[in-house]
């Protein structure tokens, strides 16, 4: 093989990494906050809940000050829709406004880019009441919700996320707490609701662009290539499938304003086409995001063979696992990859694919908003956690995203998965994922402590030099 001259990342790159609200804040009903889905959601008993989740919202200015001190160019965050308009639409809560607008003149103190996502997991339960994104007026909701954020904050964040991973709400929500029963009877609601979604999240695209003039907005799902489990012309299809229903129906509704025809068709095979009302296809034409943000954990594979029927139950309920839609996809071990403790495959080149596939169908630039390995880290003597695993995967993905660039993909930052410890969406605090380690267990809160890590010193070294020493 050739060996290319690697690019060098580029000087401005945004070396960061992320969070969400209800997974590191805590403070659950604290200072006004109302309600959201995540707060009542049907929650595994073996693990902890969100309620104190690692205390950020009381321990921010320690947690963004060890941010500046790995070097942090932006932190990637979500705002608690319900601490700012607690029952989704309304009144408005001068204390939840006060806490980000201080997070935010906290990051900028450090010059720390604030890179916001608008909704991460957390709508609203008041929302959520009068049928959540299924009913058309949480449309008008959201809208409302980006408006005041971009009167409060617009005037110091030029990066802002609508809505993370709308992909997995729609395919996996039952494993991110989001749905009850069985998810085959709410699947056109699904789909109706991820219309909503489309249109709101187009709707948002076009009032920044209107509201803020240098501003920039994206969309941010979790793409994943996907292998075919062979050349063979049925699996090499169903990979077709899958990567349409997965990955580009969300892009090419946020990007050129379209359903993606093979989604479209699946949708219509299934009779779960959405209702789509007069102008919705011009409001998605309209809004046109600046970059895409993506979020990458593993690649995916499929088979299109459904002869064997033992086959066919193999989902366990997890966001990164293939859930089998019959006639179209089923999943497929790939014996090419490890897996990492919680059973997600690990595929670094997968991640240089998966920006490519991206750059090249939509040639805008990008940013990765999460990529990242879960562990059990073990706090040893003297205050160490030695997660070498965790430095292996994000050094090897480090080592993907330049050759992606060399590639000519252009990418303009890199938000791992995640800053902090916090709780994991359905597997608790246990699964670790941060730099900085938070001292508590499932059920005992300990001290909260924050202990830097190995990968602490480790990404330090990285974002200083530009990522030459990995
Ligand atoms: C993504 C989500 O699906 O993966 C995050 O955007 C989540 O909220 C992350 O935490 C890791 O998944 P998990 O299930 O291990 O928390």
């Amino acid at each position: 093989m050739i060996r290319k001259e690697l690019k060098d990342f580029p000087d401005d790159f945004l070396w960061g990494a992320s969070t969400s609200a209800y997974q590191v804040e805590g403070a659950w009903d604290e200072d006004g906050k109302g309600l959201s889905v995540m707060d009542v959601g049907n929650h595994p008993e073996d693990v902890t809940d969100f309620k104190v989740a690692s205390d950020h919202y009381h321990n921010y200015k320690k947690d963004v000050a060890l941010m500046a001190e790995m070097g942090f160019k932006t932190y990637r965050f979500s705002i608690a829709w319900t601490r700012i308009i607690p029952e989704g639409t309304g009144e408005i809560n001068q204390k939840g406004i006060e806490f980000y607008s201080n997070l935010i003149d906290e990051l900028l103190k450090y010059d720390i880019e604030p890179l916001v996502t608008m909704y991460h997991f957390d709508l609203p339960l008041a929302l959520q009441k009068k049928g959540g994104w299924e009913n058309r007026e949480t449309v008008d909701a959201f809208v409302n919700y980006a408006e005041v954020l971009f009167d409060e904050f617009g005037d110091r964040v030029q990066y802002w996320l609508t809505i993370n991973e709308q992909n997995m709400m729609i395919l996996h929500g039952d494993a991110l707490g989001l749905l009850e029963g069985d998810p085959d009877n709410v699947k056109k609601g699904l789909y109706q609701s991820n219309h909503h979604m489309l249109v709101a999240q187009s709707m948002v695209f076009d009032l920044c662009h209107k509201k803020l003039e240098s501003a920039k907005i994206g969309p941010a799902p979790n793409i994943s290539t996907v292998y075919p489990a062979s050349s063979k012309p049925e699996d090499v299809l169903a990979a077709n499938n899958y990567s349409s229903i997965r990955n580009w129906l969300y892009l090419d509704a946020a990007v050129f304003g379209r359903y993606n025809a093979t989604a479209w068709s699946f949708m219509e095979e299934k009779g779960i086409i959405p209702e789509i009302k007069d102008g919705d296809m011009e409001i998605l034409k309209a809004g046109k995001p600046d970059f895409i943000a993506f979020n990458y954990y593993t690649s995916a594979s499929v088979e299109g063979d459904f002869k064997d029927e033992k086959k066919e139950s193999n989902y366990e309920g997890d966001q990164q696992v293939v859930d089998n839609e019959k006639g179209l996809y089923r999943r497929h071990q790939n014996e090419h990859l490890e897996k990492t403790e919680f059973g997600w495959e690990i595929d670094p080149i997968g991640f240089r694919t998966t920006l490519r596939e991206i750059y090249s169908r939509y040639n805008l630039p990008l940013i990765v908003t999460e990529n990242g390995l879960g562990a059990y880290d073990k706090l040893e003597e003297n205050d160490k956690i030695n997660d070498n695993y965790r430095i292996d995967y994000l050094k090897k993905h480090i080592k993907q995203a330049q050759l992606a660039i060399t590639d000519g993909v252009e990418l303009f930052g890199y938000c791992p998965w995640s800053a902090i410890d916090l709780v994991s969406t359905h597997q608790g605090i246990n699964k670790r994922y941060g730099f900085i380690y938070v001292n508590r267990d499932e059920f005992d809160l300990k001290d909260m402590r924050r202990i830097k890590k190995k990968s602490f010193h480790w990404y330090k070294d990285v974002i200083e030099s530009n990522g030459k020493h990995l």
